[in-house]
């Protein structure tokens, strides 16, 4: 595109558009920016919008957005928007790197790990009691983590396993290589074998029509009784009754979750009351400007250049 694109950021979080606006502004002087916060606005300004980038975008502004060429995603995670039937389907929609919100997910399931392996949740009880009472604590050098979705959180996590001492392996969708592993499955007929060979189980999954309650009970009930799950990726992938199940009967030894089907878990969700079950408000990759900014202005110049866009969502997978 010659002229300059106008670009809309749309957050409905506190000051988080206009501090989008000012990091484009500051690498990118001549770019129009508008920004909206709520639905109203965002309907007001998506007409002149050549670009959109954001997130929490209302789907009734898609209607609305006759000069729309570009949607750029802020997170990783596009479920929301990948199938909405009123985008265009010639308007590629791109999302952030997932290597850019990796650093911190990779120290939550370094975390997790070590948490279990050390056994703190032990000592967390035992000091509300003013108990001492020493207890073996375990290692997770040696260990053996399956991590289901090998894209670029999942590549992050997996090095950082090997760097630990861990035996990574892998479960994607496609057979092809990945750096980081030492083990790699393919398919729905390799994931029960894969989850069979792993003393935990890391989730970094997209939610798609294709990993819904991907871990019901069957593939739960093939886990080591002594493995723990620990999901970061999306609550719709695991079956959270059965997950519960497993818990409580002790199939698995736990689950650490980030992530579940209904955020905020309402409270009268099982998992709450299951003293195996540690439970994080989704925090573990939170989507930071400073951070993300540089994935879409890296694409806006190949934009302004008519060159074609990196990380575009493939809108029949969903991810
Ligand atoms: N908890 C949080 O705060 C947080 C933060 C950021 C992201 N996330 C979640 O993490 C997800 C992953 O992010 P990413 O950047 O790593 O994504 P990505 O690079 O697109 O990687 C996705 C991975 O999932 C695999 N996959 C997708 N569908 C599959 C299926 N049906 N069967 C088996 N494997 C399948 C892909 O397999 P192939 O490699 O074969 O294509 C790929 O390895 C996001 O979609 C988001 O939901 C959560």
């Amino acid at each position: 595109m010659r002229t300059t694109p106008n670009i809309l950021v749309h957050s409905p979080r506190e000051g988080e558009a206009e501090r989008y606006r000012q990091l484009i502004s500051a690498r990118v002087p001549d770019a129009q920016v508008c920004i909206s916060r709520t639905e109203c606005e965002a309907q007001m300004a998506i007409k002149q919008a050549d670009i959109l980038v954001g997130w929490f975008f209302p789907p009734s502004i898609f209607k609305m957005a006759n000069k729309l060429k570009w949607i750029h995603k802020v997170s990783a995670g596009v479920e929301d928007i990948a199938f909405l039937p009123d985008i265009d389907p010639g308007v590629p929609i791109t999302r952030t790197d997932g290597s850019l919100i990796a650093p911190r997910m990779v120290e939550y399931v370094i975390g997790a790990i070590f948490a279990i392996t050390q056994r703190f949740h032990l000592a967390w009880r035992q000091q509300t009691e003013r108990r001492w009472e020493p207890y073996e604590v375990g290692l997770a050098r040696g260990k053996t983590v399956g991590v289901a979705g090998v894209g670029d959180i999942g590549s992050a996590i997996g090095s950082a396993l090997q760097a630990n001492g861990m035996h990574a392996s892998g479960w994607r969708r496609r057979r092809a290589t990945s750096p980081g592993f030492d083990a790699l499955y393919a398919g729905g007929e390799e994931l029960e074998a894969f989850v069979a060979s792993c003393d935990f189980v890391v989730i970094v999954l997209p939610a798609t029509p294709h990993t819904r309650r991907l871990f019901g009970a069957r593939v739960l009930g093939k886990m080591k009784p002594t493995a723990w799950l620990i999901n970061v990726g999306r609550g719709s992938v695991v079956d959270e009754a059965a997950l519960a199940a497993a818990v409580a009967s002790r199939s698995i030894a736990g689950a650490v979750l980030d992530v579940f089907e209904e955020e905020p878990l309402p409270a009268s969700s099982r998992l709450w009351e299951l003293d195996n079950v540690w439970i994080t408000p989704h925090v573990s990759g939170p989507i930071v400007p400073e951070d993300v900014v540089s994935c879409f202005i890296d694409n806006l110049q190949r934009f302004r250049r008519g060159r074609p866009l990196e990380r575009a969502v493939d809108r029949t997978f969903g991810y």
